[in-house]
């Protein structure tokens, strides 16, 4: 596995964030506007006043493909080809996360799995553990799982684990319909937000009843787009894999954006902070802007 190399990065951090030994693995160090410096609890704002910072991660093809749609090789993984220095990006990212947030279809094509930064590259479990406790971060990042309808499997990792706190985000018939959720699952939390679930009510929520300061939105294209379109996408991480996926009326499969058609005039821009390769692979990283003028 190659590090990655660092072509160009306008956001170092002042002060250091990442470990020694992660640095060496993402090519530089890596912070966000709310890790630096690390606000005092009386400055925080809690009570709703400020949101978690929200940055989002995804590879896709060259083509802009984010998943095969395929049963069996649905996920990321398939677009990724199983790269390992995406894997550790996205290790790395999570443990720099407060929570993690995943759409229901994320969720079920996932659900074998938790968010924890060990579960996606387990060499670096431990290292991902010194790195949160470094930041004085709760060992695993909160699971958020978000669905309108409330109709997902409750059998999933997430729900099993004892150590994964969750929250299920839902509006007031899917919290109706996972009201026996709590008592299977301790760890999780059913939170209502009555008939949508609009991304900054989320965001501010986690920010005032848990504390999140940072949160790392994981897909898919829908929820981004929703993120996106509510203007609560402050970055994207970008893997550019190097590989076509195509598309077709009869094989439909989701791009980086879905379920949202910006008009020209509203469309949200954003400029390049870094840019770094591992091999044909680009990781690239935005800060969102939003519209234009
Ligand atoms: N390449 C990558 O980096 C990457 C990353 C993530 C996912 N993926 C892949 O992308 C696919 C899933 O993406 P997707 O776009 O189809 O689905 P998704 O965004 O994961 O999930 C969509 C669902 O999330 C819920 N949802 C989204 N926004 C909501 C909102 N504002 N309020 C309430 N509920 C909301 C709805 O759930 P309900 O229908 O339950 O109401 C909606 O149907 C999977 O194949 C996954 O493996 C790839």
């Amino acid at each position: 596995m190659d590090a990655l190399t660092t072509l160009f990065d306008e956001l170092p951090p002042a002060a250091p964030v990442l470990l020694p030994e992660l640095q060496a693995l993402y090519g530089g160090d890596l912070a966000f506007p709310d890790m630096l410096p690390l606000p005092a609890p009386a400055e925080e704002g809690v009570g709703g006043e400020r949101r978690a910072f929200c940055y989002a991660n995804f590879v896709a093809t060259i083509d802009g493909i984010v998943s095969f749609n395929v049963p069996g090789s649905d996920t990321g993984n398939e677009i990724s080809g199983g790269s390992a220095i995406d894997h550790v990006v996205m290790g790395i990212l999570r443990s720099l996360a407060g929570a993690v947030i995943w759409g229901s279809r994320t969720y079920m094509a996932a659900r074998r799995f938790t968010p924890a930064p060990g579960a996606i590259w387990p060499p670096g479990t431990d290292l991902f553990a010194a790195q949160r406790a470094h930041l004085g971060l709760t060992p695993l990042p909160l699971a958020v799982i978000i669905t309108a309808g409330g109709e997902i499997d409750t059998s999933g990792a997430i729900f099993l684990r004892d150590d994964q706190p969750a929250i299920v985000a839902t509006t007031d018939r899917g919290a109706q319909r996972l009201a026996d959720l709590p008592s299977r699952a301790p760890a999780t939390e059913v939170w209502s937000f009555g008939e949508t679930v609009t991304p900054d009510a989320l965001l501010r929520r986690l920010h005032a009843e848990r504390g999140v300061r940072t949160a790392l939105c994981e897909g898919g294209a829908m929820l981004f787009g929703a993120f996106l379109a509510a203007g609560v996408a402050d970055e994207l991480f970008l893997t550019r894999a190097p590989q076509f996926a195509g598309r077709a009326v009869e094989a439909p499969r989701p791009g980086l954006v879905e379920g949202v058609a910006f008009s020209p005039a509203a469309a949200p821009w954003a400029h390049l902070v870094s840019l770094k390769r591992s091999g044909s692979y680009l990781f690239e990283r935005y800060r969102i802007d939003g519209m234009r003028g």
